[in-house]
């Protein structure tokens, strides 16, 4: 018998080829859209979007099922062609099958909580460099946009552990190149009147100009390196990525692979953590209380020097608070994959060609797995209260097998960061400010996040 006539039909707002719901969400925005179905429909969902189908996911057991016990049946695959094509080609987040296997078992050691050490003391020396940068800016223009500030470091922090760059000229041409990169790519997939890539509009000039200034970046290092005497590279991850040797084969990466691996570590690693440090500040600004506990933790545990590895953990408290931000603010609000063949997910069906929807951002705001949900309470994060909960409740960094890589970097770069910036800066929003949180690609704010900065 077909599996599928088994299931029950999955819930969702039904009208004809999904034009209302496009209509909705243009009008809405996704991000309110998908809450409206959610409190409707409940925590399993269909939402036809013309020729789409999307299965929204919020319920942990249903993450469970999808990115766990059944993830064979769950594939990164056509949601994934923009992407693979105007920014990463085959790297690791957008690779499948057997190659996604060997580069993930190739690169997974430098990103272990001991491998992600060797990159500490970068993260360390930019984070001190921010603080002369704001004890100028606090004096000659204290109204700074946050998320360029956080970028900025982010940024420098990747391209420093990826290529050794040093040049701060580099570290700012390749970070606007990747965002005009990354916007174009988003932009591929929401307006429909764009012209083809190849018609010469200024749009898609200012893209293929990107994409040769990042390419031809990366290739003069690689050049460069793959002539020079392996004794002398220096300690990067590029220089990891040319040495890995699959220990099946004995095999190297290619060229090409080395280009998109390069390319995709610094697309995965510095917005996400930029965009999480930049509501780590509005969420400090808005709650005073907060706020206090930090100072009091940073001002007994820390001197005026940069905190060591050892004295990390002793700030439970301060690490928390990202945790926190992750969960009510993930930048990475959704995450995608494909349906490989027909399957029944808790007694509805889900077909095969459909596209899952996994939305952290509304499983972050469950009221069955959170208490009051949208209050910003740190202490959810003590080890006893993880412990005690659905271990999928809280997904940030997705979940199982595919779980995102640079998750222990991620963490202890924002660690450092706060710990250093939060002992001496106390930024706070303009009077009459709100945020307004929409989904574009990732998590932003719509009207940006401007603050003044002060010392404590
Ligand atoms: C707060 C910061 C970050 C967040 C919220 C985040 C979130 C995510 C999410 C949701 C995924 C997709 C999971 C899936 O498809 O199942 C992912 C994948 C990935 N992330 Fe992150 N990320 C962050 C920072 C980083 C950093 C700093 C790096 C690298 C240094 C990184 C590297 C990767 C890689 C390589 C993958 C693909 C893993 C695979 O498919 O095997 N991420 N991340």
């Amino acid at each position: 018998m077909n599996v599928v006539k088994q299931g029950e039909p999955l819930p969702g707002p039904k009208n004809f080829f999904g034009l209302k719901n496009i209509r909705e969400m243009g009008r809405k925005g996704l991000l309110e859209a998908m809450h409206g179905f959610w409190q409707t429909y409940g925590d399993l969902f269909e939402v036809q979007v013309g020729p789409r189908k999307l299965v929204v996911v919020v319920h942990p057991d249903h993450v469970r099922h999808v990115t766990m016990t059944q993830a064979a049946n769950y594939e990164k695959l056509e949601s994934y062609d923009t992407v693979r094509k105007y920014i990463i080609g085959n790297g690791i987040v957008t690779s499948i099958g057997d190659l996604w296997k060997r580069q993930r078992r190739l690169m997974a050691p430098f990103y272990t909580p001991k491998g992600i050490q060797a990159f500490a003391d970068i993260m360390l020396r930019d984070t001190v460099e921010m603080i002369d940068r704001w004890d100028q800016l606090v004096t000659s223009q204290p109204k700074i946009e946050m998320f360029d500030e956080m970028a900025l470091v982010t940024a420098s922090i990747i391209l420093k552990a990826i290529f050794s760059t040093e040049s701060e000229k580099d570290i700012l041409e390749i970070k606007d190149c990747v965002e005009t990169m990354v916007s174009f790519s988003n932009g591929t997939q929401t307006n429909p009147f764009r012209l083809p890539d190849w018609v010469p509009t200024p749009y898609n000039r200012s893209y293929w100009k990107a994409r040769g200034l990042v390419h031809s970046y990366i290739n003069g290092i690689l050049d460069e390196r793959l002539n020079m005497d392996e004794s002398a590279y220096p300690d990067d991850l590029l220089s990891k990525l040319i040495t890995a040797e699959d220990p099946e084969t004995g095999e190297r990466m290619s060229r090409d692979l080395l280009l998109d691996e390069s390319l995709t570590n610094f697309f995965a690693g510095y917005e996400t953590s930029a965009r999480t440090m930049s509501y780590v500040w509005y969420a400090l600004a808005t709650n005073p209380d907060v706020k206090a506990r930090l100072h009091e933790e940073l001002d007994r545990e820390l001197g005026d020097e940069p905190p060591t590895l050892d004295e990390l953990k002793r700030l439970p408290y301060t690490l928390q608070i990202i945790k926190e931000v992750l969960r009510l603010y993930s930048p990475a609000p959704v995450y995608a994959k494909d349906v490989v063949d027909d399957d029944i997910l808790d007694g509805y069906r889900i077909e095969k060609g459909s596209t899952v929807m996994l939305f952290p951002y509304f499983t972050h705001r469950h009221p069955d797995f959170w208490d009051e949900p949208l209050r910003f309470d740190p202490d959810r994060h003590t080890p006893e209260a993880t412990k005690a909960r659905h271990s999928q409740a809280f997904h940030p960094f997705g979940a199982g097998q595919r779980i995102c890589m640079g998750n222990h970097f991620s963490l202890l770069e924002t660690h450092i960061i706060l710990a250093i910036l939060g002992k001496r800066f106390d930024p706070e929003l303009l009077p009459d400010y709100e945020a307004n949180f929409v989904m574009a690609g990732m998590l932003h704010i719509s009207n940006g996040l401007p603050m003044m900065l002060k010392h404590r």
